[in-house]
């Protein structure tokens, strides 16, 4: 595949002496992909997309789309130059304009009947052909942003920007339009770069995503890849629930509190491993033998999953089984590992990768430890060694289970 976007070393401060809100991101995209930077309120999605767009200006860095450059040292071409497709969070259409005008607006330099043409074939594109003599205000909200992304295809741009398009809609809506969307984007080809803070969104719309946090991104992958293997503790958090244990590993296992596990990759001396609540599985005692034996302490049914709370080696351990696991609170059983332990990164090894590749001599500042509510929110729950900043859900009691670390 061709890669289309390149975005490389990109540090933005908006004040002389601030932390800087984005620092060192590089990521490029191929075309006809479909890109997201998934990371909390504040990490610095929007700025970095922004400086894509050409509405900022880096610090350092370079944007090169096509092979021209557009941002670099020296060099700034103009947002209106970019030729860059943008889709807003407000949809902003012009409320007193039919949806055929509305769509019509960004289409230039054409003829009339090229341009109804054209707006005609992207109304179809979003499955709104019949549509075009509407207002807004008598289209629903998914509607409405359909409209506003056939505005965006309309003159056919080389790239799409999406800035949480999917979050004015409420959840039945937005799952069903964000699919939709996707199905229309790939079916023009279009390359897009999505921002959000939406996990499920970034997974489900996304060919492969960048988890952002406070300025800098801390990995890139396909959605399996930043799910099933993530890099460090904080992708492991940010992207779902997860067990978390401190153990000593030997190769390619590790001893935990569920007894012996395999790991994803050869390690020695102690590890913090992840393993999500769906890669375990609990079994009658005895049927193993070589685990220790845990008890139920909860039983959440939830129709097409059962979370149970496992009481195991004086630690609690959250299992995610398929609806028809037989188990009840009280029974004694063994906890298994479907998949190996995912062996996490330290913050060290993580801020010395980053410095390796940053090759930015005398930028020893690293991005301060995170202003978003999000992340301070998370802050207290972890006690890892170099662990910090759970993203969501601190007062969720079964995520802060999930993230007992156990000794
Ligand atoms: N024009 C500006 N001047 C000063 N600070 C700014 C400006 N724009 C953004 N910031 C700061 O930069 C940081 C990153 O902002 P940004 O909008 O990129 O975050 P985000 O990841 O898009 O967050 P959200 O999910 O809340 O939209 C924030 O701390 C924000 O306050
Ligand atoms: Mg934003």
């Amino acid at each position: 595949m061709q890669t289309l976007l390149s975005v490389s070393g990109l540090s933005k401060r908006f004040a002389r002496g601030a932390p800087p809100v984005i620092e060192n991101v590089n990521f490029s995209v191929d075309e006809g992909e479909i890109f997201a930077l998934l990371g909390p309120s504040g990490c610095g999605k929007t700025t970095t997309l922004r400086i894509i767009g050409g509405f900022e200006r880096p610090d350092e860095g370079r944007i090169v789309l096509n092979g021209s450059e557009l941002s670099g040292p020296g060099r700034h071409v103009a947002a209106e130059k970019r030729g860059i497709g943008i889709v807003f969070q407000d949809y902003a259409l012009f409320p007193h304009l039919s949806v055929t005008q509305n769509v019509a607006f960004g289409v230039r330099r054409v003829s009339r009947s090229e341009r109804l043409r054209r707006v005609d074939d992207v109304l179809r594109v979003v499955g709104l052909s019949g549509y075009g003599a509407r207002r807004p205000g008598e289209l629903s909200g998914g509607q409405q942003q359909r409209v506003a992304i056939a505005r965006t295809l309309a003159p056919n741009p080389p790239l799409v920007l999406l800035d949480e398009p999917f979050s004015n809609l409420d959840a039945l809506l937005r799952q069903a339009t964000r699919q939709e969307i996707r199905a229309v984007l790939k079916r023009a080809g279009m390359t897009a770069v999505l921002v959000t803070h939406d996990q499920e969104e970034a997974l489900s719309f996304a060919d492969r995503v960048a988890v952002m946090r406070g300025g800098h991104i801390e990995q890139v992958g396909t959605p399996e890849q930043v799910y099933h293997r993530p890099r460090t503790l904080f992708v492991a958090q940010f992207l779902g629930r997860t067990n978390l244990f401190l153990s000593d590993a030997e190769g390619e296992v590790a001893i935990t509190p569920i007894g012996r596990v395999r790991l994803n990759r050869r390690a020695s001396g102690s590890v913090l491993l992840a393993l999500r609540p769906e890669h375990l599985t609990i079994e009658s005692p005895g049927t193993i033998g070589t685990g220790p034996c845990g008890k139920i302490i909860r039983r959440e049914f939830k129709g097409h999953d059962i979370t149970f709370l496992i009481h195991v080696s004086g630690t609690e351990v959250l299992v995610h089984t398929d609806n028809r696991m037989p188990f009840v609170p009280g029974d004694r059983v063994h906890v298994r590992a479907l998949e190996p332990a995912v062996v996490l990164e330290s913050e060290a090894m993580v801020r010395q990768a980053e410095a390796d590749d940053a090759a930015l001599p005398g930028e020893s500042e690293a991005a301060g430890a995170d202003e978003t509510g999000a992340e301070a929110a998370g802050a207290e729950t972890t006690g890892a060694p170099g662990a910090e900043a759970a993203p969501e859900r601190a007062d969720d009691p079964e995520a802060r289970v999930a993230r007992t670390l156990h000794p």
